[in-house]
């Protein structure tokens, strides 16, 4: 396996599930969510146990999904509690996963049940904050979960993918530095005296700031495991401080991505932005989601081409080079915690 399985990941947002089942494919396990008994979140595995069918298929009912072949109704702990004109006392339970409703999302645990622990679970620090705002979304990428992890640990391609939006030369033309603190793998990089790209102009408007004149700008990635990677991102008028420049001189905000996997080479890729300026500007969280929208879906076709030519040629070595070390140190952490799940050195996992 390439990703780790006993760590929380994001399965999918409260919206998905308002009113009927969801089937979602997380770590390669088939997994339906739905409301269970008084609105909490359950995940049983999508499979009925009378032929087959995927219950997310199906419907709930007072809080049991029900299959929506035959009418097989499935209790949160997997046992069948009823079937029209049957006895169900025999038949097999299936599975269920441990799922929590956090900051906004749906939280599942692939892996082994009776290590999960949901004060492991991230604390968001914009989530339930009314000086915060957030906006996301929802991509389905045909990658390796960890290509995505690369793409953002190394903002250089944003000069490239991005060029109409926060790419500038000024991005390659300045070294990052990489750093890692225990499992946290951080890249930063500063930018001083430049122009603001064009998503940075909109956000210094939208701040009440001038849009024309130079700009310190930063970008600090923080991979967190298994595959989350929160990007503080900003301007601030030139010579105030830069990042630690005070509020009314600059525009800042977070970029949140968390990274699914949904096979080897699949993800489900939520993405968002948070911000503390004004948080209560509800068409502003909506321009800056679709802005953002469209420069994420750049990286998509970037991710899948490329996953494409790494299947077909799985043998050919890439490079390293010095912008890549934040995704080679994350895949570090990936790795060690996939021999510590198999009980496995990391020595024999490199082998
Ligand atoms: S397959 Fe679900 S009730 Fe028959
Ligand atoms: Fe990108």
């Amino acid at each position: 396996m390439t990703f780790p399985v006993d760590t929380w990941y994001v399965a999918c947002t409260p919206d998905e599930i308002a009113d009927k089942p969801l089937g979602r494919r997380i770590c390669g396990e088939p997994i339906a969510f739905y409301r269970g008994p008084e609105g909490r979140v359950a995940a049983v595995e999508d499979w009925c146990p009378h032929r087959g069918a995927p219950l997310s298929l199906g419907y709930v009912d007072k809080g049991k999904l029900v299959c929506g072949y035959h009418g097989l109704e499935m209790g949160c702990d997997g046992k069948t509690v009823h079937m029209p004109g049957q006895r169900v006392r025999g038949f097999p339970a299936i599975r269920t996963y441990p799922v929590v409703e956090r900051h906004g999302f749906i939280w599942v645990w692939p892996g082994d049940p009776a290590l999960a622990d949901s004060s492991l679970i991230p604390e968001l620090q914009w989530a339930n904050n009314p000086e915060w705002a957030y906006g996301g979304g929802l991509y389905h990428i045909a990658c390796d979960y960890r290509l995505m992890i690369d793409n953002l640990m190394d903002l250089t391609h944003e000069t490239y993918v991005h060029s109409t939006s926060i790419g500038q030369k000024e991005i390659d033309e300045t070294p990052c530095t990489t750093r890692t603190e225990g499992d946290t793998v951080i890249t930063s990089r500063f930018m001083d005296g430049i122009e603001a790209p064009p998503f940075w102009k909109m956000a210094l408007r939208a701040n009440g700031l001038p849009e024309d004149q130079p700009v310190d700008r930063w970008q600090i990635c923080r991979f967190t495991p298994p595959s989350h990677v929160i990007i503080e991102v900003g301007v601030a008028l030139a010579g105030r401080g830069g990042y630690d420049a005070p509020r009314e001189a600059k525009a800042s905000s977070t970029v949140v991505d968390f990274i699914t996997p949904e096979t080897t080479t699949s993800i489900w890729y939520f993405w968002g932005m948070a911000r503390n300026f004004k948080p209560e500007d509800e068409a502003l969280t909506a321009s800056i989601r679709e802005g953002q929208g469209k420069i994420f879906a750049e990286d998509l076709e970037m991710l899948e081409r490329q996953q494409k030519n790494l299947l077909q040629w799985p043998g050919r070595s890439l490079l390293k080079l010095n912008i890549d070390t934040g995704g080679v140190q994350a895949r570090r952490v990936i790795d060690r915690l996939i021999a510590a799940e198999q009980g496995t050195s990391v020595a024999l996992a490199a082998n």
